[in-house]
């Protein structure tokens, strides 16, 4: 019977595919305005604005490719039942081959409905440009598939039971700082065996039983993979 691995990843897991974090130096909230782009208010005030901040970032994780940790964490479907919980709302651990990835802050390939009572109906976007034209059938104008700061992390229970399973849990490219999210690695059952990957995790806040390993996601995950497989 496998072991189940559950990899529980935030911005950093995409920075070395050129996709830059939120909160490291330079990072995307240094040059933009929560409040601006990643709010339902600012949707209401200026959805164009936000249309275009997300066609942006979907171009460049279009041009984007998954990095070894991606494929490492991918390749690990060989020996372990692989789970990935991420924050990211790139697609770059689906395009690395990793079969179960589970988006608690949305997809950013998707849009939804900006209409009431659309829930779980999504569309996929082609290319990387989402319109004020583009409606959904309804006749509502389409918003990116991104869960904003303030709104409902529908996909929290299912990674909940998700983590509360894993026999080794993988936490990689997070800051931890964002909520609800952050509390899921609390979640980790007691014979878990756990692990943070992050070039900054001697400057983190982690459950004491958390095996730190300071490194960036490629690196972290090779050595991860040595560990548990020694
Ligand atoms: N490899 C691994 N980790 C890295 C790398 C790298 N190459 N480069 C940076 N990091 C680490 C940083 O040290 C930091 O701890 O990645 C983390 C990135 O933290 P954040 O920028 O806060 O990103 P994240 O934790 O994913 O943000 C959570 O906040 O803005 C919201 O919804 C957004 O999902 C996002 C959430």
């Amino acid at each position: 019977m496998k072991k189940k691995l559950v990899v529980f990843s935030g911005a950093g897991m995409s920075a070395e595919s050129g996709i830059g974090t939120f909160r490291d130096a330079g990072g995307l909230w240094e040059q933009y305005n929560i409040e601006d782009v990643a709010t339902p208010e600012a949707w209401k005030k200026n959805p164009d604005l936000v249309t275009d901040f997300y066609n942006q970032r979907r171009k460049q994780v279009i041009e984007a490719v998954p990095n070894s940790a991606h494929l490492l964490i991918a390749s690990l479907e060989k020996y372990f039942v692989v789970h990935v919980v991420t924050q990211n709302i790139d697609d770059l651990h689906e395009r690395a081959g990793s079969s179960s990835v589970l988006h608690l802050h949305g997809n950013i390939r998707l849009a939804k409905s900006s209409g009431p009572n659309q829930e779980d109906r999504y569309y996929p976007i082609e290319g990387w440009e989402l319109t004020a034209n583009d409606k959904c059938p309804d006749g509502f104008p389409l918003r990116p598939h991104v869960v904003w700061f303030g709104e409902q992390v529908p996909a929290l229970n299912d990674a909940a039971k998700i983590i509360q399973e894993a026999d080794i849990l993988v936490v990689v490219g997070t800051s931890l700082q964002v909520y609800p999210a952050a509390g899921l690695v609390h979640l980790a059952p007691g014979n878990c065996k756990c692990y943070v990957i992050d070039p900054n995790s001697d400057e983190f806040e982690v459950p004491s039983n958390f095996i730190k390993i300071k490194a960036n996601a490629s690196e972290g995950m090779r050595e991860l993979i040595q560990r548990i497989t020694d």
